[in-house]
């Protein structure tokens, strides 16, 4: 498995992952993921052959970095795939000057919670309604450790 920058060539397994983790009223639509492949950082986790496995996205704006959406198909769930990208989205969004990174996930899925509290992500508020009525999202921020270089 590999991670590497997501390409306009992934976007159809891309929407088939989504198809299969969010029911249609809440996954993004098609062209709102061919927006975020070519203008935000988008990875996706891969096998040698190209078949997509998951997807991560987000942005920094400024100091603060954002995930958009992590996706894993679920038949390879549980192998360490999300962290991976998790992980790897956090160092690029560092690389480009975010200090924090914040996240939203549903409180009806405590797997993404558990993974992100893993992460280093702690929670900080409760967002009603985030992902449609009665569906509600937690907040959660990780600090990243910036290294300040002193010169004399
Ligand atoms: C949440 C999701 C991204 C996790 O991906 P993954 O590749 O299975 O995650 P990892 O293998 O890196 O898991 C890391 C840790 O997170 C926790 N975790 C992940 N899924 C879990 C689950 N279903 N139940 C409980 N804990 C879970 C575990 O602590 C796990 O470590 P362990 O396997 O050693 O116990 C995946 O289940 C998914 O795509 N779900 C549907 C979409 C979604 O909910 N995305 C998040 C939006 S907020």
């Amino acid at each position: 498995m590999m991670v590497r920058r997501a390409e306009p060539g992934d976007l159809a397994q891309i929407v088939q992952i989504e198809g299969l983790c969010f029911p249609e009223e809440t996954a993004f639509p098609p062209k709102m993921f061919a927006y975020l492949i070519r203008y935000a950082v988008s990875l996706v986790a891969c096998e040698p052959e190209k078949k997509v496995l998951g997807f991560i996205m987000g942005y920094t704006s400024g100091k603060a970095g954002a995930v958009y959406t992590l996706d894993v198909h679920p038949g390879y769930r549980r192998e360490g795939i999300g962290s991976n990208l998790l992980q790897s989205l956090g160092e690029i969004l560092a690389q480009q000057g975010a200090q924090a990174i914040r996240l939203e996930a549903a409180l009806g899925k405590p797997g993404a919670v558990e993974l992100y509290r893993k992460a280093g992500y702690q929670e900080r508020e409760l967002v009603r309604n985030y992902y449609g009525r009665g569906n509600h999202a937690v907040r959660m921020w990780k600090n990243l450790d910036v290294c300040l270089c002193l010169t004399t």
